[in-house]
């Protein structure tokens, strides 16, 4: 039987801020916070990078913790995987589970987790937990614990996720680029289920959300194929290509990488460590950035996918979450801005901006479905943190107001439909209620 959430959004009251402290405080589970307790119950990767940069603002005991959980869980390869499980949650609150991940495991090990990642945000997010600590010298140890493992999880990337060979790193699943059901990964899932993938088990989402805003059955086809096929070869990255059905340079995370090696290098300075090293790296992936995933006809960042050698011309938010990245042309920069005021992404919206996912004029353009077109919280607020990096703080302004606005009216929804503000997805969603308490200041 199907358990959808309550029709009616919580009342929010008055206290913006207090109101998102309770949701965090509802999702706490001792050492980590839960997406959401119903359909994400464990722990989720840049969803705690974002809940850490949140809690950086009411609770700097909390946000550290946050993070060195997640990293207690890095694999020895650097990876930091996008899933690590509650062994206290029960085994099908979430599809696919350990067992999926680890199935010829005798025993479930200590700290199950998935094998594949997520945009890797956690460096900017220690950097945003020191800066805004107030108590600063338990701040600079928390930056001495993280600083190697922050450093392994990148080297990961910048060397086994290099596929492209221009040191942009790869990802190899669309869960990968934290927008699972984007339009620009519909031709590798249309070849995955060409290929005769179905969803093997019962999709425990649907329980907690309309199937309407969720991700197709197709869709979760190809999920748990091309998982199962990364899984089968031990979550080994090399030889990967030709015969891996996903391998995709994302602008957004590739731009969260550079943004965060940025951060590294500002986290080495105040530990000692020698700057320089990141400085470069990060002007480097911008440079890569520039070159390989800007779209001129477009006016923005795309995706390029690995297995054609071509770009994916999808314009998609993730081209605007690239403005966080160092190192970007100018020219590129301005035009990927003005994209703000096309009729592309433009909505007036409650006098404020609701930052649609996808470009509104695609024919593939659903404002409630997943990340097919609704307005999420962590992609607005990458784009206002992209716009606030190159002057546009007009632009940021707009957007942060209409986030804002949306979430006072619809609660702390998991996205909001791009057209009407209707809440979305599950209620009392995390992230969304961390970057309302950075947006507030
Ligand atoms: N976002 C995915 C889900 O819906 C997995 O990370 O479960």
């Amino acid at each position: 039987m199907k358990t959808l959430p309550a029709p009616t959004a919580p009342a929010v009251g008055t206290d913006l801020g207090a109101a998102a402290r309770a949701v965090l405080a509802a999702n706490w589970r001792g050492r980590h916070t839960v997406p959401s307790a119903r359909l994400y119950p464990h722990q989720w990767s840049w969803d705690s990078a974002f809940i850490a940069i949140g809690l950086a603002r009411v609770d700097q005991h909390r946000a550290q913790l946050e993070l060195a959980t997640l990293f207690g869980a890095q694999w020895r390869d650097g990876r930091v995987p996008h899933i690590v499980f509650d062994p206290d949650t029960p085994a099908d609150a979430y599809f696919p589970g350990p067992r999926f991940w680890a199935p010829n495991s005798p025993v479930i090990p200590m700290r199950p987790t998935s094998g594949i990642v997520q945009p890797p945000v956690h460096a900017r997010a220690a950097w945003e937990v020191y800066r805004r600590a107030a108590d600063r010298p338990a701040a600079a140890d928390f930056l001495r614990r993280m600083y190697e493992p922050l450093c392994a999880w990148h080297d990961y990337l910048a060397t086994r996720r290099n596929l492209g060979g221009a040191g942009l790193a790869a990802i190899v699943h669309p869960w990968e680029s934290g927008m699972d059901n984007s339009p620009a990964w519909d031709d590798a899932v249309r070849e995955a289920c060409a290929g005769g993938a179905t969803v093997q088990a019962a999709r425990a989402d649907l329980r907690h959300v309309p199937a309407s805003q969720r991700p197709g059955d197709a869709d979760y086809a190809a999920y748990i194929d091309l998982a199962g096929r990364y899984r089968d070869r031990s979550y080994s990255d090399a030889d990967l290509l030709p015969d891996h059905g996903f391998a995709v340079e994302d602008p957004l995370f590739n731009a969260a990488f550079a943004w965060s090696e940025e951060s590294l290098a500002r986290i080495a300075a105040v530990i000692g460590a020698n700057s320089r090293w990141h400085s470069d790296r990060a002007l480097a992936l911008g440079a890569a950035i520039a070159d390989r995933l800007y779209d001129p006809e477009l006016g923005m960042f795309v995706p390029r996918d690995l297995r054609t050698g071509r770009q994916i011309p999808v314009a998609g938010v993730a081209g605007l979450a690239a403005l966080v990245s160092p190192g970007l042309p100018p020219d590129a920069v301005a035009r990927t801005c003005a994209q703000l005021n096309s009729s592309r992404f433009w909505n007036g919206h409650r006098d404020g901006r609701l930052l649609a996912t996808l470009d509104r004029t695609s024919p593939d353009f659903d404002p409630q479905r997943y990340w097919r077109g609704p307005a999420w919280a962590n992609t607005t607020w990458l784009v206002i943190s992209g716009l606030r990096r190159h002057g546009a703080a007009a632009a940021a302004e707009a957007l942060r107001s209409g986030l804002l606005e949306t979430v006072r009216a619809e609660g702390f929804r998991e996205y909001y439909d791009a057209d009407t503000g209707a809440g979305a997805g599950c209620h009392d969603f995390s992230w969304t209620a961390a970057l309302v308490l950075d947006l507030l200041g």
